[in-house]
């Protein structure tokens, strides 16, 4: 087993989950904003730091996917993040594409930078504590799009970004998301995911990656979030598990998904479906955003001194998504 291969190993395993705590300062302060918070460096870390020293970190979270400033910020404790998050057993991990841009000559699309001065910004966040590292491209559907062009141009820099990374010493989740906007069926999202996943496999591949060595970050195979035509968590999972078994190599130890836009219960409910019906090798969990932190930051916001509160709320979620990481999880232990 190689170094990297026990790092990916370590963050996935056993019902743990990513908790991606990483939003740009600019997502920050939307979410903060929306709760009447006002979003200062002081502020994003409170809540941050409710979180990275909950009983839901220790029980349920492998790794946190921090940010640029936070990662540089040091806890009321005195501790730097990277330490409050190691000291608890999880992995602390680093968001380092730079963001999504207009793509040259289909600017309706996107296309993820940072490549320039990547492995400089590496060996920084290596010796800050990080041991995994983040990088999202973003795809849209609709008939014209994604092109081949955006397809090939994101594969390709997801594949430099991971051998970079691998090459510092860090396992890069790989994170192709097709995004859930429009009214597009199920079956279009599972064939659009399915090409964007394999052209990502063919340029890893061609880049030498290490592929047990990775964490694939992908979206969940669901109807676009306009379409009439809603499906159950069963046939989600049995859509999802197909695009998966069909383009993701085997080597690969672990698929941490995204929520993307769905609400905390059904990306709960969905990933639970998929581990009672996982009939791949890959270990299936989750790597929210959305729906690890929605209720709590709600709670939060009544009142910024309520940590117990905060965190009792997150404790729960990452105890129901661990649930789900296993098929464990029921209404009835969601609403006891
Ligand atoms: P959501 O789970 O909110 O989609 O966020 C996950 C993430 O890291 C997106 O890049």
């Amino acid at each position: 087993m190689t170094e990297l291969n026990k790092i990916a190993l370590k963050i996935i395993s056993q019902g743990k989950g990513i908790l991606a705590a990483d939003e740009s300062n600019g997502t920050m302060t939307k979410r903060l904003e929306a709760i009447n918070v006002k979003s200062t460096p002081e502020n994003r870390l409170s809540f941050r730091e409710i979180l990275f020293s909950s009983e839901g970190i220790r029980n349920y979270i492998g790794g946190v996917i921090l940010y640029d400033e936070t990662i540089n910020q040091i806890s009321s404790t005195g501790k730097s993040i990277p330490d409050l998050i190691s000291n608890s057993g999880a992995v602390p991990g680093i968001k380092v594409d730079t963001g999504a841009k207009k793509l040259a000559n289909s600017p309706d699309e996107k296309i993820t930078e940072g490549l320039d001065g990547l492995r400089d910004r590496l060996k920084k966040y290596y010796d800050l504590g990080a041991r995994f590292t983040k990088w999202r491209g973003v795809y849209s559907i609709s008939e014209k799009y994604p092109t081949k062009l955006a397809i090939n141009s994101n594969a390709h820099a997801l594949a430099r970004y991971s051998a970079l990374v691998q090459e510092s010493g860090m396992v890069p989740i790989v994170e192709p998301e097709v995004l859930m906007d429009g009214n597009h069926s199920a079956e279009v999202c599972l064939n659009k995911t399915s090409e964007v996943i394999k052209a990502c496999f063919d340029e890893l591949i061609l880049h030498k990656v290490d592929l047990s060595g990775i964490i694939l970050k992908p979206n969940m195979i669901l109807p676009g979030s306009l379409s009439e035509n809603k499906i159950s968590s069963e046939e989600v999972s049995i859509k999802t598990l197909e695009c998966l078994k069909n383009s993701v190599p085997n080597e690969v130890p672990g698929i941490a998904f995204l929520s993307g836009g769905q609400s905390e219960i059904e990306a709960t409910e969905n990933l639970n479906s998929i581990n009672k019906n996982n009939n791949t090798n890959f270990i299936m969990t989750y790597s929210y955003g959305r729906a690890l932190q929605q209720s709590a930051l709600k709670v939060w916001s009544k009142d910024i001194k309520n940590i117990e509160s905060t965190q009792t709320t997150f404790n729960h979620r990452a105890k129901m998504c661990t649930l789900a990481a296993q098929g464990k999880w029921s209404n009835e232990l969601e609403n006891k």
